[in-house]
């Protein structure tokens, strides 16, 4: 009998071809997030589970899942799984770290720049038919070349912002819970401390995975830092960002502008003050969702998948003490 696998929404199909070769596949064949009962009943009696960053893999989904030998994450970040939880219980837990590295760090870039040059208000300046002619003071905004780009976090995706930053001569400094001199040697960056990175900034992106230590990370003291022209990037996680204190550092004035891909809560409700603002530009949380990158990131998740069920190191798990321990 061949394994059984639970994918918890439509995914690019290269990796559901993949599971299909030697698993039975059963899909939330939908593009909403599987409800929270439909998703315990199927994980039931499944060996392995492509999910989410809407599924929330903790201590009562273990309890259900009887079966399972793998939470195979089609994300990098993971703060949907409890990982601990997974390991007590022997259970492994992946993600796709890697592959969605350049595409996230172009859409920060991306974020970065629509909001410095105020793409969104152009946009919709010619749409409302308000051109009139060409304007000495219309919508003027900051300049990226030559400015100084302040990365909280230098991982992956915080590597390969800092490359992007250089592409167009700014001056990039970084902090982090663990100093690479490597980098800032290989890519002339500075390393300096929280606070003096929001201060110095004109552009602060936000590169850490959100965990108890990163809730609200940038909240009203760490705003009140920043220049009143600065820009705020989260491609991260909402919750590293105190929404409030973001709303009111925007409207007073106290900072210049935000481009965020994640909000808290996803999806932001309708009704959310920073919709009013035209000072907030915001994407569905889409830096990772290209074509190419989506592809790899469903195959990544379910080779991890395969690895796991035939008794093999899945090549990105989260918790390989699982594997030292049977
Ligand atoms: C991730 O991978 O964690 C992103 O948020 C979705 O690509």
């Amino acid at each position: 009998m061949q394994p059984k696998v639970y994918v918890t929404r439509r995914i690019p199909e290269s990796g559901i071809n993949l599971l299909q070769q030697s698993c039975d596949v059963e899909i939330w064949d939908s593009d909403d997030v599987v409800p929270r009962d439909v998703f315990l009943e199927a994980v039931a009696d499944k060996d392995g589970v492509l999910c989410l960053l809407t599924d929330k893999v903790d201590a009562e989904t273990l309890d259900v899942a009887k079966n399972a030998k793998i939470f195979a994450n089609m994300a990098v970040g993971f703060d949907n799984i409890d990982v601990d939880e997974c390991t007590k219980r022997g259970v492994m837990a992946s993600n796709t770290p890697g592959v969605l590295t350049d595409t996230t760090a172009d859409f920060a870039f991306t974020l970065l720049m629509a909001a410095a040059r105020r793409i969104r208000e152009g946009h919709e300046f010619v749409h409302a038919g308000k051109w009139e002619t060409w304007g000495p003071l219309l919508l003027m905004g900051q300049d990226i070349h030559h400015a100084t780009l302040g990365l909280i976090g230098l991982g992956r995706i915080g590597t390969e912002m800092a490359r992007r930053g250089q592409g167009f001569s700014m001056r990039v400094i970084y902090n982090d819970v663990v100093r690479r001199e490597d980098l800032e040697q290989e890519l002339g960056l500075e390393y300096a401390d929280f606070d003096t990175v929001l201060k110095e900034s004109d552009f602060v992106s936000l590169h850490v995975p959100y965990m108890p230590a990163t809730h609200h990370l940038i909240s009203t003291e760490q705003l009140a830092l920043m220049k009143e022209s600065a820009i705020l990037i989260n491609t991260a996680r909402g919750a590293i960002v105190d929404p409030q204190a973001l709303y009111t550092a925007l409207k007073s004035g106290e900072i210049w502008a935000a481009g965020l891909d994640v909000t808290e809560p996803e999806p932001i409700p309708m009704d959310d003050p920073l919709l009013t603002l035209d000072n907030c530009l915001i994407a569905p949380h889409i830096a990772s969702a290209s074509f190419n990158t989506r592809n790899d990131m469903s195959e990544l998740a379910a080779n991890n998948i395969l690895a796991a069920l035939s008794g093999k190191r899945p090549p990105t798990i989260l918790n390989p003490e699982v594997l030292e321990d049977s």
